[in-house]
């Protein structure tokens, strides 16, 4: 008799100890994410990595925030309301990150950002609020020194003949820290390699394709072949440029116009093959993905953010890092999108 009721008392304890660590006080693992919008090329790579995991907790619970943060916003209060024993935010505007946290802080509740990188400060406003995403600058250097190499080994891309660099550059979405970082770097790191150049056109496409070709059409009816170098802060935009050039006639016969990107998405990897896509910057969809999932379920369920996997953070934040891709290591770029 007595035996039996120790027993009971044993698998009593074991059962609230496991309920316990498990998130919540339901026992079961419920992951809040939000993508800034799903009709995003890049995000929609993102988001697979994630769902890929879906069976590994009890509710994985997806949202697109439609590029709307006041929906965001909203989204937030109704995962809180079913129970999200953490979330991942890929935000809308960076500047919300204080809202989110708050109403993490009221929910006691861990918040992991992707993607968007908030500020430190606020990153630095909750001890349950982490970061995965990479270091902005990289990529601009990175892409900086593809432009650095390519320029230098191909000197009649100076159609004009005056030694400068003349470009375009399309930048993404304006305070992003992704594309500020990129747009700059980029330039600074060909100026730093003694290269001169001009720059004729900088706008903001968005990150969009359909945004990026109504510009390149504009400025090639403006410019002409006057441009000799397309920037772009992504490669849907690169994607967009490409389509407007090839309506111009380029890409056959002696028209060509070297342009490069960031992603490494698969349609930017066949331009490359095509020779219509110069290089661009891998920027590791399927890692960043799978290491925001890994922290947002163990702070859900109450680990350490890095339990159990090989990301490293340093201050509050997982870096993936990037990597350069032309036709030389394409076939590196194509094993990451997998
Ligand atoms: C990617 C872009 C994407 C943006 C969304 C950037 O890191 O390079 O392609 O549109 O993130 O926030
Ligand atoms: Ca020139």
């Amino acid at each position: 008799m007595k035996k039996t009721l120790s027993l009971l008392l044993v698998l009593v304890m074991a059962v609230s100890l496991f309920a316990g660590c498990a998130g919540g006080d339901d026992g079961k693992t419920i992951i809040g994410f939000t993508i800034y919008k799903y009709d995003d090329n890049f995000m929609s790579f993102v988001r697979r990595a994630i769902e890929k995991n879906e069976d590994q907790v009890d509710e994985l619970l997806m949202n697109d925030s439609q590029n709307d943060q006041a929906k965001q916003n909203e989204q937030v209060d109704v995962m809180i309301e079913k129970g999200a024993d953490s979330l991942a935010i890929n935000l809308v505007d960076p500047q919300a990150a204080s809202t989110i946290i708050q109403k993490a802080k009221d929910a006691e509740i861990p918040v992991v950002f992707f993607n968007k990188e908030p500020s430190a400060e606020d990153l630095n406003s909750y001890d349950q609020c982490w970061y995965v995403g990479t270091t902005s600058s990289e990529a601009g250097i990175i892409q900086g020194e593809l432009i650095r190499d390519a320029w230098k080994a191909h000197p009649e891309w100076d159609t004009n003949g005056d030694g400068v660099l003349q470009y375009v550059l399309l930048k993404g979405e304006p305070g992003h820290p992704d594309a500020e970082a990129r747009t700059k770097f980029a330039i600074s790191t060909v100026v730093d390699a003694g290269i001169k150049v001009e720059e004729l056109e900088l706008q903001t496409a968005m990150w969009d394709s359909a945004k990026a070709k109504d510009l390149m059409d504009a400025w090639l009816s403006k410019h002409g072949e006057g441009i000799e170098f397309v920037v772009a802060n992504n490669d849907g935009m690169a994607l967009g440029a490409i389509a407007s050039l090839q309506g111009n006639g380029y890409f056959e016969g002696d028209l060509f116009m070297p342009v490069v990107g960031v992603d490494a998405i698969p349609d930017a990897l066949s331009k490359i093959e095509e020779g219509s896509m110069v290089g661009t910057v891998l920027n590791d969809a399927t890692n960043q993905g799978q290491a925001t999932f890994d922290l947002a379920k163990n702070v859900a369920e109450g680990k350490d953010p890095l339990e159990g996997t090989s990301w490293v953070l340093q201050d509050k934040a997982v870096r993936v890092a990037y990597v350069a891709v032309n036709i030389d290591n394409i076939e590196f770029g194509k094993k990451a999108y997998e």
